[in-house]
């Protein structure tokens, strides 16, 4: 299994809209971070899509470590 790249060692803080698709990178190679732009074609990588029911602050993972999805887990402390 590849592993990701850290493509941040913070999360990145997200204002959410209610019902909207996102699309987190999972690769860490987007040039859009947190945010999938493609670049993982070619890799075992696809990106995670979530949808929120609220507008809210959403914390995504930037270390693309985490084992929570994609929103930051903590993981990134141990990088
Ligand atoms: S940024 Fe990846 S776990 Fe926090």
């Amino acid at each position: 299994m590849q592993k990701a790249k850290v493509a941040s060692k913070t999360p990145f803080a997200v204002e959410v809209e209610a019902n909207k698709n996102y699309a987190w990178c999972s690769c860490g190679e987007s040039e859009n971070q947190p945010f999938c732009d493609g670049k993982h074609k070619g890799s075992e990588f696809s990106p995670v899509l979530i949808k929120f029911e609220e507008a809210k602050t959403v914390y995504f993972c930037g270390c693309k470590q985490t084992k929570n999805s994609c929103l930051c887990d903590g993981t990134h402390k141990a990088l």
